[in-house]
């Protein structure tokens, strides 16, 4: 009698279908000897260095170099390319999937710019390109090749604090102080959008007045910048302070 059933998916078979079926009954294995020669695959694979390999290029390509001249990656798929960072030339090996915030942290050493949420919802990352402030966790720092980029490290110095840190300090505008240089980079570049009297959500109206240093432009302006303390009212206060030139350092 022949069989009309339909065929059935071969890796679906079982035990008791594959002794019936002729064309596979040569190649049945047990389940002791498929064990032992997956080790011996495994530890092929391992000693001839290609599982090494795949797992030491992931590390390297994260890994600090130290050096501010030439850091980043060593694997093949690394780009060289150059960032001016707070007025200093720095040349990086680099993964392309690497983002502007670890090539700063973790190849230029500069970890004043913070790492909160790495997917741009919280500001903390905030650093100035060509005079913008952007989230340097949301783009890729091969993207910004010869770019001029300021972070925190270049606003000011203990000794010589920008007007923008010494109102932060005055006012209290902290208390951890983790979002702090985000904050500040923000307020920095947020005082000379205002000056180029660029609009925000909140601008009542552009064509017949110039943008006005309110309490309402500020936070809508620094709307992108969380901090976690809600150190807000004070950090208004402190942009408004560097905004009416009454910081004891401006
Ligand atoms: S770390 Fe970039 S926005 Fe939060
Ligand atoms: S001061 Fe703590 S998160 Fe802002």
């Amino acid at each position: 009698m022949s069989d009309d059933s339909p065929a059935k998916p071969r890796g679906y078979s079982s035990d008791a279908q594959s002794q019936a079926d002729p064309s596979i009954q040569g190649v049945k294995v047990s389940r002791r000897a498929f064990l032992q020669s997956s080790g011996v695959i495994a530890g092929t694979l391992v000693s001839g260095g290609l599982v090494a390999q795949s797992v030491t290029e992931g590390v390297q390509a994260d890994t600090p170099a130290g050096s501010a001249a030439s850091n980043g990656a060593n694997s093949a798929s690394a780009v060289r390319m150059s960032l001016r960072i707070n007025g200093v030339d720095h040349e990086f090996n680099l993964e392309p999937r690497t983002t502007l915030l670890d090539t700063l942290r973790d190849s230029a050493a500069l970890t004043g710019t913070k790492k909160g949420c790495d997917r741009g919802q919280c500001g903390a990352c905030t650093v100035i390109v060509n005079g913008r402030r952007i989230n340097a966790c949301l783009t890729l720092a091969v993207m910004h090749q010869g770019d001029d980029i300021v972070t925190i490290e270049g606003i000011g110095t203990p000794d010589n604090l920008h007007p923008m840190q010494a109102a932060f300090i005055e006012e209290d505008g902290f208390q951890c102080g983790y979002c702090t240089p985000g904050q500040i980079c923000s307020a920095v570049s947020l005082l000379s959008e205002i000056k180029r009297n660029e609009a925000s959500a909140v601008t009542p109206d552009v064509r017949t007045q110039r943008v006005e240093f309110t309490a309402d432009e500020i936070r809508e302006r620094m709307s992108g910048n969380i901090c976690r303390c809600g150190a807000y009212p004070n950090i208004v206060k402190a942009i408004q302070r560097v905004a009416t030139n009454k910081t004891s350092n401006a």
